[in-house]
């Protein structure tokens, strides 16, 4: 009873799956895994369409799918991997929230986080978390273009964090982070984040066991209960 957290498995939506038999590829691939649930978190950038657009082709998208499957396939729940930029301050982003939960999927620009984005980040966050519970897509990528401070600081602001099951090789700076991250309790979620059946599938073991030998078996399942928890809409904290 896996759950896979961030995933680009709805078919022609985005950078991610091309078509359905890929999405039904990626789909068996996440079985074969262990994995039950997927939350599809197809990229919105408002900057290059409506909302609107956005989520009548993910529901298209996701009854093309959907149509195609049987029983034994994993669950989808619908989401979306939210570019952040200060307008989305004018749209109803209650819609891109996670199945009928209060969480939303926010990546952030692949940019240096200066002191005067962290500010306009974090006031953008104050305005919404009355209704709404930010979840930082995959924290350690920002650290090819940003320090690890100021992540910590972005993550100041009670945010839930996802991190990629790609990103557990070991050796690396990013590595370093999450094991940080997971011995503080402030990795909260596990995703694939995968986009296609080579170069970015789906990978959920290469997280398992990389997390039960260096961490253990708990620490694994923890990451899979916070996902039930917020997919039930329950509090984390
Ligand atoms: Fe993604």
């Amino acid at each position: 009873m896996y759950y896979d957290f961030h995933s680009h498995i709805l078919p022609a939506i985005d950078d991610g799956s091309e078509n359905v038999g890929m999405s039904l590829k990626m789909l068996e691939m996440e079985k074969a895994a262990g994995v039950t649930t997927v939350v599809a978190t197809p990229h919105f950038y408002l900057s290059q369409q409506s909302q609107s657009e956005f989520l009548e082709k993910r529901q298209e998208a996701y009854e093309k799918l959907s149509a195609e499957l049987d029983e034994s396939a994993p669950r989808i729940y619908l989401g979306a991997e939210v570019l952040y930029t200060p307008s989305l301050s004018e749209i109803d982003l209650k819609k891109f929230c996670i199945g009928d939960t209060r969480y939303m999927m926010i990546e952030l620009p692949y940019q240096k986080l200066t002191g005067s984005f962290t500010r306009s980040f974090k006031s953008f966050l104050n305005e919404i978390t009355h209704e709404i519970t930010p979840v930082l897509a995959h924290a350690e990528r920002y650290l090819s273009f940003t320090d690890a401070d100021s992540i910590y600081e972005i993550m100041e602001s009670e945010m839930i964090v996802q991190v990629n099951c790609g990103s557990f090789k070991p050796f690396t700076s990013q590595i370093k982070f999450i094991n940080e991250l997971i011995t503080h309790g402030e990795a909260h979620l596990l995703g694939t984040d995968c986009h296609n059946v080579t170069s970015r599938k789906p990978n959920m073991d290469m997280a398992k066991k990389y997390i039960e030998k260096k961490h253990s078996p708990d620490v694994f399942m923890e990451f899979m209960d916070n996902a039930k928890r917020i997919l039930e809409n329950k509090s984390l904290f």
